[in-house]
């Protein structure tokens, strides 16, 4: 019988994970089949425990069942367990293995296809949610010099200053890693910005001054296909030439997936290519 993997979410139409894992099949001849599903809201687990029993093999995940992914699965990655999220899972028999690929995506979208090693350099997040949490310790173990995370509730980004402390001490204190709200980047500048706050969705964005711009920055929005984000606007304003949404990570979280499942890491330039909603 052919592997059948799915994507989970509500709503599920928008989902690209589908378009994503048949390009890779296709790219490294393997046979699979990948579908959307549906999820019902408050329903999930039934609607997972039907696709394991019809011989499922994986499914990635998205909202609203990230939080519902981790409480489902048997055993989480460190990842996973510290971004409370699940975005990926791996059926066993009774074992169902969870993990969070979005950070490993996001680092190796900004160091690979953005050719920008974050060794060294300063790097502010905005927005201590689901996605920063995912994002928190891959961005932490590419030994940036600064590693800021503002957000409205500033609690929220002091609780990550603790988590980097306690799960990677060493980078932690080798990285000056801070969390604050917003009026305390007066100031200072860095060299990539990225927007992990959810306002993009709705065509806001955070209280940001230009002036966090240092002159060479890369200007990075989590969302994808959303085109030219009230942030990005912000950024391309203060002069910065270098603009990116999310849509790297989203094939590269793509490939971490099926890497896992089928043992063999796709290349993820075609898909890329595919998916892109130009910026401008
Ligand atoms: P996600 O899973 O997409 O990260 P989330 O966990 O609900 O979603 O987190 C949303 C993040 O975006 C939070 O950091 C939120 O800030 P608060 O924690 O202060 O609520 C941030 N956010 C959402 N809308 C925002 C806006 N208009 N301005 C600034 N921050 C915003």
């Amino acid at each position: 019988m052919t592997d059948r993997y799915a994507v989970i979410g509500n709503p599920i139409a928008q989902s690209k994970s589908p378009l994503i894992h048949a390009e890779f099949a296709r790219a490294c001849g393997h046979a699979i089949e990948y579908g959307r599903i549906l999820g019902p809201l408050g329903g999930f687990a039934p609607c997972v425990d039907a696709f394991r029993a019809e011989g499922g093999k994986g499914m990635n995940v998205t909202a609203p069942f990230k939080l519902d992914a981790c409480a489902y699965c048997t055993d989480l990655s460190l990842d996973a367990q510290l971004a409370g999220a699940v975005n990926a899972m791996k059926f066993e028999g009774d074992r169902v293995w969870g993990e969070n690929f979005d950070g490993v995506g996001l680092v190796r979208d900004l160091e690979l296809n953005l050719a920008t090693p974050l060794q060294g350099l300063r790097v502010l997040v905005l927005g201590a949610g689901g996605a920063t949490r995912g994002a928190w310790l891959p961005l932490l173990r590419c030994r940036p010099a600064e590693l800021v995370v503002a957000n409205r509730t500033v609690d929220k980004a002091l609780d990550l200053v603790s988590i980097a402390r306690l799960h990677l001490p060493e980078q932690a204190q080798a990285c000056r890693v801070r969390g604050s709200g917003y009026a305390e980047l007066a100031g200072l500048s860095f060299d990539v910005v990225l927007n992990a706050t959810s306002a993009s969705l709705s065509g806001e964005m955070p209280p940001l001054s230009a002036a966090v711009f240092s002159p060479n920055a890369l200007a990075y929005d989590l969302t994808y296909g959303k085109g030219m984000t009230p942030f990005l606007h912000l950024a391309q304003e203060a002069g910065v030439t270098r603009l990116a949404d999310g849509v790297g990570m989203l094939a590269e979280q793509a490939a971490e997936a099926f890497a896992w499942w089928r043992g063999v890491r796709p290349d993820t330039a075609d898909v890329i290519r595919l998916i892109t909603v130009p910026l401008a």
